[in-house]
């Protein structure tokens, strides 16, 4: 077996509220950390014959012709989605990222551990960056960042914005995009619940209204990946109804860079004994709330920390939780 296979050891299952976890994670992090090629490739290597993580960028347009119906898959068992129309105007022609390699990515997840953790510029010093469900960067730069290569957006976050009701609302989203980076990829899973909701319907209306004043916006699509990503993780340990939009960049990123650090996933209410929201730009009355259900329904987050903790030890990924120096 090799170094990859065998990073696995006695108790990581904890979660790192009590003591001896705690101090087992520290001991994880402490440790010097180095990228291991060799190791990585081969994660690579195991997750291809899965799925080709290109798959995971984003369809094109040759992928869904005109007026023809596909399906797609949530996982094995759950079908069925249909592709909306107006899907294909919004594709992108050709494979976003094609031949590019960066040495550096950050993938920031939405922990509330990085509140004062001051990663920032750690973050915005990487080659590649990408950031989960339009997460907010005004008032917390100096703790994530604003080096935005790709950033993820659920349909569901136009909640946030009166379901773009009214013109108004349309307005402020759009004025949120224009204003999020000056340029990047606005990543959206477009299948990853069992019907096509309303609200993606009225996400791909706005975009083929207002994408052509929105230039700085590149959008992608996943495809029908799920079901073979679902498999590759649950081989792994991780077997959830939903893979988290964390695991699916990690996945992502694989295909496109060689040192992956991930900051801001740490799904735990807790951090050094004191407690902590679950994300970083909840308010103080949410300290605590999320994790009394929230992720349960969809996602094992802490079996997926419990992975992440074997790639860091492996030297495949760099977790970094905490303060950064
Ligand atoms: N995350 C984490 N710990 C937290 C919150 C988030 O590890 N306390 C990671 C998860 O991998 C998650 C990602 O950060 O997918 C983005 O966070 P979030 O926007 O909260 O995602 P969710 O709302 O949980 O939903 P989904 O993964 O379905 O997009």
């Amino acid at each position: 077996p090799s170094f990859y296979h065998e990073c696995r050891s006695e108790g990581e299952d904890d979660e790192p509220e009590s003591d001896s976890a705690k101090a087992r994670l520290d001991a994880i992090l402490n440790r010097k950390w180095s990228f291991n090629q060799e190791a990585a490739e081969e994660a690579r290597k195991d997750m291809r014959q899965y799925f080709n993580p290109y798959d995971v960028i984003t369809m094109t347009s040759d992928d869904v012709a005109t007026g023809r119906l596909r399906r797609f898959y949530l996982s094995k068992k759950l079908s069925v989605n249909l592709v909306p129309p107006g899907l294909h105007r919004l594709l992108p022609k050709k494979l976003l990222f094609r031949n590019q390699h960066y040495k550096k990515c950050s993938l920031v997840g939405n922990s509330g551990v990085l509140r004062n953790s001051s990663c920032g510029s750690q973050i915005d010093s990487s080659d590649f960056v990408v950031r989960c469900n339009f997460a907010t960067l005004k008032g917390y730069e100096k703790d994530v960042g604003t080096h935005t290569d790709v950033v993820t957006f659920n349909p569901s976050i136009i909640e946030k914005y009166n379901k773009l009701s009214t013109k108004a609302d349309g307005a402020r989203f759009a004025g949120d995009l224009k204003n999020y980076r000056e340029r990047y990829v606005l990543w959206v899973p477009v299948f990853n619940r069992q019907y096509v909701t309303v609200a993606l319907r009225t996400l791909l209306d706005f975009f083929d209204k207002h994408l052509g004043f929105i230039k700085n916006v590149q959008l992608a699509f996943p495809g029908n990946v799920l079901p073979d990503i679902s498999d590759y993780w649950a081989s792994k340990g991780v077997d959830e109804e939903r893979i988290s939009t964390g695991l699916l960049m990690y996945n992502m990123a694989s295909a496109l860079c060689d040192e992956i650090h991930m900051y801001g996933f740490y799904p735990f209410p807790e951090f050094n004994g004191k407690p902590i929201p679950y994300h970083y730009d909840h308010a103080p009355d949410r300290v605590g709330k999320k994790f009394d259900y929230g992720y349960k329904r969809f996602h094992e987050l802490p079996d997926e920390f419990v992975y992440l903790k074997k790639l860091h030890r492996a030297g495949i990924v760099k977790l970094h939780v905490g303060e950064c120096p």
